[in-house]
C-alpha cells in the first residue's frame, strides 16, 4: 500500500470521532487534507470548524465547510492533525508544513487531539526529522546562536514566511531524549514563537497507517 493510501485509510479512520454538528480543529499538510476530503465525502455535518492555516482554511472552505474563530469557538472536542514524527509516549515533531504554531494553538485549545500519520512516521527517538522553530524575523541569527548552544544545526529554512509573517529555523541532528525539557528550553528563547514539539501537550490518540492497510490504534 503507497504512503498517500496509508493516508487516506487513517483520515477514513478518524471519522468516527467527529460528533456530528460539533466544531472540530483541523490541522495541516496532505493527511489532514485527506481528513478534509474525507469528512467532504462522508457528508458529515459539522457546525463548524477551526483551521490551523490559511492553506486549510481554503480547502474546509471549498469542501463547504463554515470557518470559526477560536477566540469565539471556546474549547473544541476534537483536533485531527498529522504529524512529521511520533514517539511511545505520543510526543510529537510537527512543523514540516511550517503551520506549527497555529497548530500547537489550536490543540492546546482542544480536549482531544487525535493525530493521524502513516507508520513510517513512528520512531523510538525523536529528531531524526529537522525540528521546525518558528521565529520573529530580527531574532533569527541570535536563536540560531542559542540552538548551537542546545547541540542542534539550525538551517534558515529557504524563501518560507509562515501565516504569521515569520521565519523557521529547521534544527538538524537532534537526538531529543527529553522532548518536554528541550520544548521548553526552545520555548524560553527571546525571539522563538513556537517549537515543533509537541510534548508537554502531546497526542491523546494516535492513528498509523500500515503497509497491509491497516489501522493501527495507540
Ligand atoms: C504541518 C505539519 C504536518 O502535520 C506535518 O508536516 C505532516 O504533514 P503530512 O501529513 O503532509 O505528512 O505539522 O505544519
Amino acid at each position: 500500500m503507497s504512503a498517500e493510501q496509508m493516508k487516506k485509510a487513517v483520515a477514513q479512520a478518524a471519522l468516527k470521532y467527529v460528533v456530528d454538528d460539533s466544531i472540530i480543529g483541523v490541522g495541516t499538510g496532505s493527511t489532514a487534507n485527506a481528513f478534509i476530503d474525507a469528512l467532504a465525502d462522508a457528508q458529515i455535518p459539522l457546525r463548524g470548524a477551526v483551521a490551523s492555516s490559511e492553506a486549510t482554511a481554503e480547502r474546509l472552505k471549498a469542501a463547504g465547510y463554515v470557518l470559526e474563530d477560536l477566540n469565539s469557538a471556546g474549547t473544541l472536542s476534537l483536533y485531527i492533525d498529522g504529524t512529521d514524527e511520533v514517539n511511545g509516549d505520543l510526543q510529537l515533531i510537527k512543523g514540516g508544513g511550517g503551520a506549527l504554531t497555529r497548530e500547537k494553538i489550536v490543540a492546546a485549545a482542544s480536549t482531544r487531539f487525535v493525530c493521524i500519520a502513516d507508520a513510517s512516521k513512528q520512531v523510538s527517538v525523536l529528531g531524526k526529522f529537522a525540528l521546525p522553530v518558528e521565529v520573529i524575523p530580527m531574532a533569527r541569527s541570535y536563536v540560531a546562536r542559542e540552538i548551537v548552544k542546545l547541540g542542534g544545526d539550525p538551517e534558515l529554512r529557504d524563501r518560507f514566511t509562515t501565516d504569521n509573517g515569520n521565519v523557521i529555523l529547521d534544527i538538524h541532528n537532534m537526538q531529543i531524549t527529553n522532548p518536554v525539557t528541550l520544548e521548553q528550553q526552545i520555548n524560553q528563547l527571546a525571539g522563538v514563537v513556537c517549537c515543533g514539539l509537541f510534548a508537554q501537550r502531546p497526542a491523546d490518540v494516535m492513528l498509523l497507517g500500515q503497509k497491509d492497510g491497516s489501522v493501527t490504534t495507540i
